[in-house]
């Protein structure tokens, strides 16, 4: 028996259907406790802030996400008795709201994207003397991957080498962290970031959308490694979305747009590796959150 639902944290390894002679596996991350890869960081990023006396009993806390990093929060804050406030760009998914209304958040909608919640979580920070937890810069995010994503997947792969990591990037957390553990074990691993082709900054565009929930900030987020970034692949929203039906219906594995991206880039990654002269290269992916975290966007009705 496990002493609190924050000792649940850790989510399985799953072979998917990859490219002929490629073998990818891919991180399932909606089997956290509050359903997503941030329930990891939102731990991390609390425990350390109460390690260091910033965070202390009867504080609020305050964060502007895209949904999944506010579901994290308002998870662990619930288990651990802290008031907590999300800051949210009213175009992400309804579930997202309910399910920080469940845990008990107060949730605060802006219009515009993740930047003008950053604006709007620094007054409330200010002016309430509320605690935020700054995920595109606090190295507990990326670390709180380094320290358990990483060796997860170490475990899981047995004896087998990492060729690749192909990961989508929000605040980089996820890609940095995992990518540092994994590359010390295997330093020839090739690490590629997945971004929106609407907001393909990493690959030197001009943001001009904001069509992920969660993956493509529209800037370069400071905990986004990019000396550990080899290449970039870019997925527009549409093929994601095609690609996440083609997983539910063909594979039985439900998840959510930037998951559905990553795959498709890790395909190409398998691909292009095999093409090189691989033998069975093994490309690790992250699948995010659950499709049922996006079933109001009508992205599984169509055809
Ligand atoms: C659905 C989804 N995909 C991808 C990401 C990107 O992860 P990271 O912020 O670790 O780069 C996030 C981050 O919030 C997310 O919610």
């Amino acid at each position: 028996m496990d002493d609190s639902i924050l000792e649940t944290i850790g989510s399985p390894l799953v072979e998917v259907d990859a490219p002929e002679g490629a073998t990818i596996a891919a991180k399932l991350e909606s089997r956290n406790p509050g359903g997503s890869a941030k329930d990891r960081p939102a731990l991390w990023m609390i425990e350390t802030a109460e390690e260091e006396g910033t965070l202390t009993p009867g504080d609020t806390i305050v964060e502007p996400t895209s949904g999944n990093t506010g579901i994290g929060i308002a998870m662990v804050g619930a288990a651990k008795g802290y008031d907590v406030r999300i800051v949210m760009p009213a175009s992400k998914s309804p579930e997202r709201r309910s399910i920080m209304n469940a845990y008990g958040a107060d949730l605060e909608l802006v219009e515009g994207d993740i930047s003008d919640a950053k604006d709007r979580a620094d007054e409330i920070e200010a002016d309430e003397d509320a605690v935020q937890l700054r995920q595109f810069d606090n190295e507990a995010n990326p670390r709180s991957h380094y320290e358990t994503t990483g060796p997860e997947i170490l475990e899981q792969i047995g004896d087998r080498t990492v060729d690749a990591l192909v990961a989508g990037v929000g605040t980089g957390g996820t890609i940095t962290g995992i990518g540092r553990r994994l590359r010390e074990t295997f330093p020839e691993m090739e690490v590629v970031a997945v971004e929106p082709d609407d907001s393909a900054v990493l690959s030197g565009e001009e943001p001009t959308g904001d069509s992920f929930q969660g993956m493509g900030p529209g800037f370069i987020s400071p905990n986004l490694d990019t000396d550990l970034v080899d290449s970039v692949e870019v997925c527009s929203a549409a093929a994601a979305e095609a690609e996440c039906r083609r997983l539910a219906r063909e594979e039985g594995i439900f998840v959510g747009q930037s998951s559905g991206a990553s795959n498709l880039a890790a395909k190409r990654v398998a691909e292009r590796l095999v093409d090189v002269g691989v033998d069975d290269p093994l490309v690790i992916t992250v699948y995010w959150d659950s499709g049922e975290r996006y079933v109001s966007t009508g992205m599984f009705d169509a055809e």
